[in-house]
């Protein structure tokens, strides 16, 4: 696993953003697997940023996204593919029919996880993964749990996410109390994979998910074994790596500035 330092937040978009970047101008019909949540929107922003530039061409890319309530569509704000067209798509040249988010609106759970895996297998898999990380160490929707759940499957939400989520809705009833989400399989599948993380709170789970045991308590510590693990993270989500392992972190030249 390589461990980049980043002074703050937009240091850390902008250096995540290089390396998507640097992807689609190597690939220009890359598969680009996507997150939402609020690590990857400084991301998000930067690369709109350079498309505008003229340095990035998404014509030729598509994209699969990691999670989706179950029962929200895409015209639903709290929707992720909602997040995902204003957080991204809107600004730059991607073609709509190249994204992917899994359909919250299917109510055949077993038959839209079947969907799922075939639209990422019929992409040729993914190329470089995306990815934040929960306090609790869970990626995509893939919470701590006694096993590993492979690939796309259907969740239930723990009542203090659906708690959490309250307020976004009009009535309790609306509130979604289930999710799909590609599984471990489908994310440890990807060729590279890039973990953002930002702020004090992630900086305990983010050194128990790169030095500690590999266990589905943690579901992130699984990425120890994948060979192409790239993590890039601000100072305070490196406090404590930086405190008991700190040759474990890279520091680039221009991180002298930033
Ligand atoms: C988002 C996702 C989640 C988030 C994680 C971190 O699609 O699958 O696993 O990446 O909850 O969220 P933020 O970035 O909001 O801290």
């Amino acid at each position: 696993m390589k461990i980049i330092y980043a002074k703050d937040y937009d240091s850390m978009s902008r250096k995540a953003a290089n390396i998507i970047s640097a992807q689609v101008i190597l690939k220009p019909n890359s598969v680009l697997g996507l997150a939402t949540g609020s690590s990857p929107i400084g991301i998000y922003k930067q690369l709109i940023e350079w498309y505008e530039k003229g340095d990035l061409d998404f014509s030729a890319c598509h994209t699969v996204n990691l999670d989706e309530y179950v029962g929200l569509d895409k015209t639903n704000d709290q929707s992720y593919a909602y997040f995902m067209y204003h957080n991204f798509f809107k600004d730059i040249n991607i073609n709509m029919e190249n994204t992917n988010v899994p359909n919250g609106t299917n109510t055949d759970a077993a038959g839209e996880c079947a969907r799922y895996n075939k639209v990422i297998q019929d992409l040729g898999g993914i190329d470089i993964q995306l990815l934040g990380i929960g306090h609790n160490g869970h990626i995509g929707f893939n919470e701590p749990g006694i096993a590993f759940e492979k690939e796309t499957h259907c969740v239930e939400l723990t009542q203090k996410t659906i708690d959490a989520n309250t307020r976004f809705f009009n009535s309790k009833e609306e509130v979604p109390t289930h999710a799909y989400t590609m599984g471990i399989k489908n994310i440890m599948n990807a060729k590279k994979i890039l973990l953002v993380a930002c702020g004090a709170e992630k900086a305990e789970i983010l050194y128990r998910m790169v030095t500690g045991k590999i266990e589905p308590s943690v579901p992130a510590s699984i990425l120890q074994l994948h060979n192409d693990v790239t993590i890039v993270a601000d100072e305070a989500a490196l406090t404590v790596i930086n405190e008991k392992a700190p040759y474990l972190i890279e520091r680039l030249p221009s991180c002298n500035k930033k």
